[in-house]
């Protein structure tokens, strides 16, 4: 079974996009065969692989009205087991056109069912918004991803959140699972990261990762090169980081289906 995790979280600039970049380059260095999707209208992990203007097919086509098939708009990159669903700033547009269409929030879950088998993991990016593209993103995935950056005020905003992805689990999506909650921007030498730290852990406890990211600026001037942290400062400590988050996200996976046959199994 495909892992399809959706990384979401309202408040912006968290890392969202930076983790799931860099997560699903991470997958695919440990062998999986990874689907980045972009539904942000910002497509700022779009950016990290393609110039806008190089994108003339994009998620805005399979979630709209012309309903483009998904394998039409997959695109390669360097890394061979790494594939990328561009998103594009029509993107934004759908928030109004799909607004009372029935299958609104379906729409992406659809486009997946045919190539999903194609793929061990699909790694969807959102905008910072509870809106039509994160609520399908929601309806689609098997797992969610909160990236929460280590500053003062980070949990509050994350109570919408686990508002949506409780209602979406009572009706459209109920094998939705929290996979976890990870850290970002974390610096060790300020207090604030400290303190935001313990308060997080206290909230969240065992769904938190044990890995942090730190803030690294090489996370921040790799999307620029068009390269992921893996390519362009390998020796980094984010590229540390999100490997290990990737175990991680892995083991998690890996556990979850163990406990789900034997469910199915009782
Ligand atoms: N660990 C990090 N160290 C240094 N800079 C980082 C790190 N993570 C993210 N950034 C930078 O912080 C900014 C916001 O990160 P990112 O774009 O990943 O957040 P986001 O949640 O996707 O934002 P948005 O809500 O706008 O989509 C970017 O400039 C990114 O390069
Ligand atoms: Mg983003």
């Amino acid at each position: 079974m495909t892992a399809i995790i959706t990384i979401a979280n309202q408040k912006g600039g968290v890392g969202k996009t930076t983790t799931a970049i860099n997560l699903a380059a991470a997958l695919a260095l440990r062998g999986k065969k990874t689907l980045l999707i972009d539904l942000d209208p910002q497509a700022n992990s779009t950016i990290a692989f393609y110039d806008a203007g190089e994108v003339s097919t994009s998620m805005f086509d399979v979630l709209g009205d012309s309903r483009a098939g998904l394998p039409t708009v997959i695109r390669a990159t360097k890394d061979p087991l790494l594939f990328l669903c561009p998103g594009r700033l029509a993107l934004a547009k759908l928030e109004q056109a799909l607004a009372g269409q029935f299958d609104a929030p379906f729409r992406l879950k659809d486009a997946l069912a045919p190539v999903e088998k194609d793929y061990d993991y699909m790694i969807v990016d959102t905008p910072p918004s509870l809106g039509i593209l994160t609520v399908n993103a929601l309806v689609a995935a098997t797992h969610l991803l909160v990236p929460i950056q280590a500053a003062y005020f980070a949990i509050e905003g994350t109570d919408d959140l686990l508002e949506t992805y409780e209602r979406i689990r009572a009706r459209p999506n109920p094998g939705l699972k929290v996979l976890g909650v990870v850290i970002t921007l974390y610096d060790k030498r300020t207090n604030i990261s400290k303190d935001t730290h313990g308060q997080i852990r206290s909230v969240f406890g065992e769904v938190l990762f044990k890995t942090k990211i730190t803030k690294n600026v090489r996370l921040e001037e790799s999307p620029a090169y068009k390269e992921t942290i893996f390519t362009f400062a390998p020796k980094s400590p984010g590229a540390a980081e999100y490997k290990k988050l990737a175990g991680e996200v892995v083991q998690r996976v890996e556990e979850d289906r163990v406990a789900s046959h034997a469910e199915d199994a009782a």
